[in-house]
């Protein structure tokens, strides 16, 4: 189907003759064939959004529509690749055109040519339908990738192929399903606005642990839940972004950048080529993909992208993977879609956003989840938004919106960025609506006392903060010893345990179990002190000089030193209690 252009907006087009067109089709338009996807229809016309450098197209040009909604290609290759916003890969056409990406550029997303090594796991003569496998493919040394029936398709297979090399379009399995026969390739394509179905959804029952404390420990992100960041400019969202596609224990990372600046992109397209899955050493884009819109690049391919990144990631949840998919920053896409949206002259809602902001990011987080797929595996997809609120006020509607819809808020504080508390999340106004649901966890797998260790650290931080009030109204001096005490812990716990340095090398990760213990000699000592207060010992003269730079040093502690570390602060502990008990 054939149609003209009538009209051209920036980025959003009028095309005129394309009778059968439908809501969302994805469309070639002009001569260099730029991807479109029809965002609204008017009477005869198609408003059409264009994902690419519109510049220099003329009216008239013709206009194709591909009959289907705009897609992703799903298939090995994926991992390690770098995609733009309508998965374009980067890198692939960097190499062929340089830094800047012209339009209309055509360059498959998957390649074509490249064989894999496909092991059949079904037969001649097997009953299959979707969600199963038939085969696995080794796509890299971290992933297996698993041929799978795609949705709605079974059969008997009739024939499959022997272990071999196989280029993606090459036919791997015929199957017979009732009369209809149905070819198996590797390649398959989804539309990226409708989520890929599973079985059932499964509890958020158990931690995507992330190496991080404040979050493992006080706001813990569940595998298949989600998350949300806002923080004002520079508060740190990027380098959590970063950190948890370096340390998250998800088996795959989907990593979607949407850079306001230019540098941002670029050091992640510099960055994480050469970064190591610290767990098997092996190359990080051996278990990644990336999503990357530059700056010079269209907003428009902005708003597709979010979607692009999260069919991948159920792609791979489809093969039994606990996929996560970090976006930063979310505000990026919601401007786009403003954007988008006024040139349609829509109504704007709040602060100019679309009326359907609120929709459009619920059907968007909606998509994570731990859930038993087709094929009767379980896999998932955990997702974490950053949000760049304006000034860093969260009361505007992308924050509220996403706020809404997640179900971890990890706040992000200008102050404590600042005064360089890093993680900047703010212990006093972050929460994770998974706590309960995955204390059980905890206490089978971490330590019984962990949920009350947790509770009871939490606590002495909100002390903290009731007590500072006081001690401005009174003065330090005049306050009870006691709370001088919860004073001096919940400092220990803000400066040894919830800060953690990104960029050294040890304090990078701790394990849950590193975790555990930081915070369990911490909570002794606050135990044993607690009882030399109570016994009439003022809190200036507790001898605890070497203890608190023992426990200081923890954080740098390379996990393999914990546990004599750990014994070494006891016996410390013990020696003093002793000596200023007697
Ligand atoms: N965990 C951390 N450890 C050490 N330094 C950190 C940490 N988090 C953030 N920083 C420091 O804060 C700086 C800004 O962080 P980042 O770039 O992540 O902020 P942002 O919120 O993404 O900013 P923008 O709004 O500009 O995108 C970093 O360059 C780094 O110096
Ligand atoms: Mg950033």
């Amino acid at each position: 189907m054939e149609g003209r252009i009538i009209s051209i907006s920036g980025s959003v087009v009028i095309v005129n003759g394309l009778n059968d067109a439908k809501m969302n089709d994805m469309l070639l338009v002009g001569d260099r064939g730029l991807v479109s996807e029809i965002i609204k229809m008017d009477g005869e016309n198609a408003i059409a959004q264009v994902y690419e450098d519109t510049t220099g197209l003329k009216l008239g040009e013709k206009v194709i529509d591909t009959g289907a909604p705009l897609s992703v290609e799903l298939g090995p290759g994926l991992i390690g690749s770098i995609f733009d916003g309508v998965q374009r890969p980067l890198d692939v056409i960097m190499k062929k055109e340089g830094q800047f990406i012209g339009s209309g550029v055509r360059v498959d997303p998957l390649d074509r040519k490249r064989k894999w090594h496909f092991k059949p796991k079904a037969s001649s003569d097997q009953e299959v339908e979707e969600g199963d496998e038939i085969g696995e493919i080794k796509e890299s040394s971290l992933i297996k990738h698993k041929v799978i029936v795609p949705v709605g398709v079974k059969g008997k297979i009739k024939k499959i192929v022997e272990e071999g090399d196989y280029s993606i379009e090459e036919v791997l399995a015929v199957l017979d399903g009732g009369g209809k026969k149905t070819e198996l390739k590797m390649l398959t394509k989804w539309p990226v606005r409708s989520a890929r179905p599973v079985a059932e959804k499964l509890p958020p029952v158990i931690p995507l642990l992330t190496g991080q404390r404040v979050i493992d420990t006080f706001f813990p992100i569940a595998i298949g839940g989600s998350a949300a960041v806002p923080g004002p400019f520079g508060a740190g969202k990027t380098v959590i972004s970063h950190q948890l596609a370096k340390w998250s224990d998800a088996d795959i990372v989907v990593y979607c950048g949407t850079g306001e600046r230019g540098n941002e992109m670029t050091e992640i397209l510099s960055t994480f080529p050469d970064l190591k899955d610290p767990k098997s050493g092996k190359p990080l884009m051996d278990r990644t993909v990336l999503i990357a819109n530059t700056s010079n690049m269209p907003v428009a391919a902005r708003e597709a992208s979010i979607y692009t990144a999260i069919t991948i990631a159920e792609y791979y949840r489809d093969m039994g993977y606990n996929v996560a998919l970090m976006a930063d920053s979310t505000s990026r896409w919601a401007e786009a879609l403003r954007e988008i949206s006024g040139r349609l002259e829509e109504m704007p809602g709040e602060e100019g956003y679309p009326a359907y902001l609120a929709r459009r990011l619920g059907e968007f987080y909606e998509r994570a989840g731990r859930a038993k797929l087709l094929g009767g595996k379980t896999g998932s997809v955990s997702v974490i938004g950053a949000v760049s609120p304006p000034g860093g006020d969260i009361s505007e509607p992308v924050s509220q919106n996403t706020l809404r819809v997640t179900r971890v808020f990890w706040a992000l504080d200008a102050s404590l960025a600042n005064s360089r508390h890093f993680p900047s999340i703010n212990w006093l106004n972050s929460y994770s609506l998974y706590t309960d649901e995955l204390d059980d966890w905890y206490y089978k797998n971490v330590g019984k006392d962990w949920p009350d260790l947790r509770k009871r650290a939490m606590a002495l931080l909100q002390k903290e903060s009731d007590i500072n009030e006081i001690a401005q109204l009174v003065g330090y001096d005049a306050l009870p010893e006691n709370d001088k005490l919860v004073l001096d812990i919940a400092k220990i716990i803000r400066e040894d345990y919830l800060q953690q340095n990104a960029f050294d090398e040890i304090d990078t990760y701790s394990s849950i179990e590193k975790q555990h213990s930081m915070l369990d000699v911490i909570m002794k000592l606050y135990d044993v002190e607690k009882q030399l207060v109570d016994g009439g010992i003022v809190v200036s003269t507790l001898e605890n000089a070497d203890i608190k730079q023992m426990i200081a040093r923890l954080r740098y502690t390379k996990e393999e030193d914990i546990k004599s570390a750990l014994a070494s602060i006891r016996t410390e502990m013990n020696k003093i209690a002793k000596a200023q008990r007697g």
